[in-house]
């Protein structure tokens, strides 16, 4: 796993004789497991074509604000790819300006928005970094430093320069940093200690039972928490697995997702893709029984009263709680009673690493937006009060964080009753 899996990457190129070296830096940042955008100035498509690096970060190149030539509107397919400065600027999880020439520097010390570069810079909300690259004159000269101290006070990271020998024949401080260390300077940005380099899975959604091909047994399941906790693990780094019964959700982005029907497929499919997962975590909401008989044709009301008769499901999360070796396994437990001493006899009688509870049968819990939980681990029980689901995910991926990386370093995988 590289150290940018699951991160988006802009990366800005401005006018400057180190702009050749963009298309290394896009591949190196995809091969650390980045996705890569660019965007150019005008000065920068005079140094290296738009057409490379659309070629090497595998997206159309942004170069337009607005106001562009019929071909170059961001709504113009292939153009650049429908995003306009604000979508651009929501998409990116870090920006990195390399190589940022001392024009640029000034533009952006200034918080211009004449072009779509410096408009993005301004827009958005992610980390914004430059990597200096000029003639040393250029970038010894007081106005270059003080548009440097300005954007160090705005918050701008700033990447080198190195020294060495330059384009001009001069030798000094003003040489871009080479693509590898800008990735290792930018993939420091990103250091959460969460879930970096771990993968996860978990399944979500409630199950389809077959009854005959146009009746099933299922449940209220919308699948919410689990896309939830899914997205959350992403954040945090991890490579994600979903495994989703029936829902109306639609796939969360940067995460692997499976979708399967019933609780036999979802065992399954769980078991297929579960390899080397390092946590598992079970939020769907299972059928624990299936009609034993799946009729071919669709049942006729012909007798008066029928019998179904039903067989015990798998239990998926047992089962992974069971293996050896076990990933770190987590459980959910819907009760409407006597919560904690229910979900505490669920996690040991299932083996599992920790039960996240919730009460059900009240307005929360199954379709609704909003939640809380009781985490019930073999050291204690942490409430998470209620809150819309994302947010719960997220309390819920930081304390399986805190509790994965305290058993890991323990070098063993605890002894849970
Ligand atoms: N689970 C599972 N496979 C099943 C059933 C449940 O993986 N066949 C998982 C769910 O994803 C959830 C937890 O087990 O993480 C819920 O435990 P379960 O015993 O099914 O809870 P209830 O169905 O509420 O059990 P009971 O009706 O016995 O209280």
């Amino acid at each position: 796993m590289g150290t940018l899996t699951n991160k988006r990457i802009l990366l800005g190129i401005t006018g400057g004789i180190a702009a050749y070296k963009s298309a290394d830096t896009v591949r190196r940042l995809r091969d650390a497991g980045a996705e890569v955008r660019a965007i150019m100035t005008a000065a920068a498509t005079e140094f290296i074509t738009p057409l490379t690096l659309q070629a090497v970060s595998g997206h159309p190149v942004h170069r337009q604000l607005l106001d562009a030539e019929p071909g170059q509107r961001p709504t113009d397919a292939g153009a650049q790819d429908g995003m306009d400065h604000i979508e651009l600027a929501r998409w990116a999880d870090a920006l990195l300006v390399a190589p940022a020439s001392a024009n640029f520097l000034a533009r952006l010390a200034q918080g211009r928005a004449d072009d779509l570069l410096s408009a993005v810079c301004l827009a958005t909300q992610a980390p914004v970094a430059v990597a200096p690259a000029m003639n040393r004159q250029m970038w010894s000269n007081a106005a270059t430093q003080a548009n440097l101290a300005t954007l160090g006070k705005n918050g701008i990271r700033i990447f080198g320069p190195a020294e060495g020998s330059q384009a001009c024949g001069e030798t000094g401080p003003g040489r871009m940093l080479e693509p590898a260390e800008l990735v290792t300077q930018i993939s420091q940005l990103f250091v959460t200690g969460e879930l970096d380099g771990l993968s996860v899975m978990v399944t979500a959604g409630p199950t389809w039972e077959a009854i005959d091909p146009v009746r099933g047994l299922t449940n209220r399941s919308s699948g919410k928490m689990g896309y939830a906790v899914a997205q959350a693990a992403a954040e945090a780094g991890a490579r994600v697995i979903l495994v989703s019964g029936p829902t109306a959700l639609a796939d969360p982005e940067r995460v692997q997702t499976v979708r399967v029907s019933s609780a036999q497929e979802m065992y399954d499919a769980v078991h297929a893709h579960v390899g080397t997962a390092n946590i598992f975590i079970g939020v769907a909401a299972v059928a624990d029984y299936r009609p034993s008989q799946i009729a071919d044709n669709k049942i006729k009301k012909d007798a008066q009263n029928i019998t179904l008769e039903l067989t015990r499901n798998p239990d998926i999360l047992a089962s992974i709680a069971a293996l050896k070796p076990a990933p770190f396994t987590v459980g959910f437990a819907a009760e409407t009673e006597d919560v904690e001493q229910r979900a505490r006899r669920k996690r040991e009688s299932k083996n599992l690493d920790l039960i996240a509870a919730n009460r059900v049968g009240t307005n929360l819990g199954f379709g609704s937006e909003e939640n809380s939980l009781l985490l019930i681990g073999q050291d204690g029980v942490t409430p998470l009060p209620i809150q819309p689901k994302t947010q719960l995910a997220r309390a819920l991926i930081r304390h399986i964080a805190v509790k994965y990386h305290a058993t890991r370093t323990a070098g063993v995988r605890q002894i849970r009753r």
